[in-house]
């Protein structure tokens, strides 16, 4: 259980909790009163954070399409939201474009070379979770600035460098330090990062952690991003940056070479389809599960009249979790990197799997999870979201990551970004399955080239050929919960975007087999219903970040809704 045992223990530091940035707690923000959707009659970016949302808009407003956007909205993040927003980890964007079709660009980290499935294990033959999660040999080859070119070789519009200049302003200038932000980095240079000496360089004012209302300069990082503005791609995975990172991997026992960053491609996939009640749902492939266990799960719901159990009653979030445990048992057996793995994915979103599923679910009654054969851990509530759409009713959903806040903590000295530990997400160690957390299953094992499996959602929802909603979170393995509740809070429970991102949400994950809800999510008589039928509940803490885009179908504005657990978050429309 190290790693359950870390995760626990890192819910706890108020810097990590995406859960609550503001380190306000209190009440689910949604019950506070209506604070959105946003509206705007062309354009919409909802983000992490408003500066970020800004930036993308701009795009927007000076005739960039979504693709334009997305990625001047993701590189203003590397520089105002450290804890996920990267150039130095990976991710997936969705796209879908206002013809009705879609594709998707996977930019996920990839293991180096010299990685193999016992990277973690000692001479021993002991596994470190330390190793595997916090240490240089935690870090994937970096995937966020070759995704961003691909995106905008193939389907963006606007001139590259007028999507990267934003980004090198704000580093370069610096920008005012939040609440939120100042009680994150001082966790990451006062305790993940503090062993770095770039890391407590690049993020503390020598040595002081940063105040709420400071300015926050980074100009290693506008360095590295004006490389990046003025080469692409070539900036980050050949000359200076390159450079910089394999020095930093060499004098530290890490893995990644200049030949890795050489060969690091990012791929256009193609996306996961499904329907729910006629909706017609987008997501990403393998090497996300989320895209398979979203359909699995919308899949087995569609058997039931939801709507009529109650949002959030006992027999609702009952099914909810009966559908889950499945998806995600399906997830450990069957998902990892199909480059690598033959992944039956079409199998598994089909309506008949599906159905076979349901018939297992007693509708009174918990079932168990089977014996702790596959047994997994909790996951890091990191990573980040955001939903563009532009005028043209193009639609861009995109979740990128450093895996835990901050990544690794480690900031690549004198190139001034964070590095992941993405390679955390790859299985401990062949047969390494235990009913403490970790898991040791084939498909998903640390091999050269291999991208890790991740839990990341980006979708987008369509009916009758029209686009509905851009949708997607962060949160680990919690992820794929939040983006199907979203969905069913819209589809079969009629809220508008807002009230479906505000709703209090619910996790299982197979295993371990307890059912999450956030704190006043429901009545304690709801608890005690499930609990009666056989589920362990536990209440509390918060769930996701959705940041998310719907169209109004009387009038065709896009309505953006900044998902209030964070303050920081904002929709930006024009
Ligand atoms: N590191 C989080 C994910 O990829 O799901």
């Amino acid at each position: 259980m190290e790693r359950h045992k870390t995760l626990g223990a890192l819910l706890l530091l108020p810097a990590l909790l995406a859960l609550t940035p503001s380190g306000q707690g209190g009440s689910i923000p949604g019950a506070a009163g209506r604070h959105g959707p946003e509206r705007a009659p062309s354009g919409m970016v909802v983000s992490e954070h408003w500066l970020a949302s800004e930036a993308g808009r701009d795009v927007l407003a000076a005739g960039g399409n979504a693709v334009d956007a997305a990625i001047a909205t993701g590189l203003a993040l590397a520089v105002t939201h450290p804890a996920a927003g990267n150039i130095g980890g990976g991710g997936f964007m969705v796209i879908r474009f206002p013809n009705g079709t879609s594709t998707a660009i996977d930019f996920r980290e990839k293991a180096p070379l010299a990685a193999h499935p016992e990277m973690w294990l000692d001479e021993n033959g002991e596994y470190s979770s330390d190793v595997h999660h916090n240490s240089h040999r935690a870090v994937g080859v970096p995937g966020t600035v070759a995704g961003f070119e691909k995106a905008h070789r193939l389907y963006g519009s606007a001139a590259w460098v007028d999507l990267v200049e934003p980004s090198v302003v704000l580093a370069e200038e610096g920008f005012l330090v939040t609440e939120g932000l100042a009680e994150g980095l001082s966790y990451l240079v006062e305790r993940k990062g503090s062993g770095y000496p770039a890391t407590v360089a690049a993020f503390s004012k020598d040595g002081a952690p940063y105040q709420a209302g400071d300015l926050l300069r980074q100009p290693d990082l506008a360095r590295t991003l004006g490389r990046i503005r003025d080469e692409g791609a070539a900036g980050f995975y050949h000359g200076e940056t390159a450079r910089l990172v394999a020095e930093e991997m060499r004098a530290n026992g890490g893995l990644i070479t200049e030949e890795d960053l050489d060969l690091y491609q990012a791929r256009e996939r193609t996306p996961v389809r499904g329907t729910y009640r006629g909706y017609e749902i987008v997501s990403m492939p393998p090497p996300s599960s989320g895209g398979v266990a979203l359909v699995t799960m919308l899949n087995i719901l569609e058997g039931y009249d939801v709507a009529a159990m109650g949002h959030n009653s006992a027999p609702y979030v009952h099914h909810l979790a009966e559908a889950m445990r499945r998806a995600f048992r399906d997830r450990a057996t069957y998902l990892a990197d199909q480059d690598f793995v033959d992944v039956p994915v079409h199998t598994l979103i089909t309506k008949e799997h599906a159905g076979s599923l349901r018939e297992t679910i007693d509708p009174a009654r918990a079932s168990t999870s089977a014996p702790s054969d596959l047994a997994q851990g909790y996951e890091s509530p990191e990573t980040t979201h955001y939903s563009v759409v532009d005028a043209d009713g193009m639609a861009v959903s995109v979740t990128y990551t450093l895996e835990a806040g901050y990544g690794a903590g480690i900031v690549v000295p004198g190139a001034g970004f964070l590095l992941n530990n993405e390679m955390g997400d790859f299985n401990a160690g062949p047969g390494l399955t235990t009913d403490r957390g970790l898991i040791g299953t084939d498909p998903n094992l640390a091999r050269p080239q291999q991208r890790m499996l991740s839990s990341m959602t980006p979708s987008i929802v369509a009916k009758d050929g029209e686009l509905v909603a851009v949708v997607g979170s962060p949160g680990g393995r919690t992820i794929i919960n939040t983006v199907l509740q979203v969905i069913l809070n819209v589809v079969d429970f009629g809220m508008d975007i807002q009230e479906a991102v505000d709703a209090p949400r619910v996790h299982h994950q197979w295993l371990p087999d307890r059912i999450r809800i956030e704190e006043e999510g429901v009545e304690a008589s709801t608890v005690a219903e499930l609990e009666a039928m056989g589920h362990p509940v536990d209440m509390g803490g918060r769930q996701g970040l959705a940041h998310s885009i719907m169209i109004d179908p009387a009038t065709g504005e896009r309505l953006g809704a900044a998902d209030p657990r964070n303050p920081d978050s904002g929709a930006r429309g024009h």
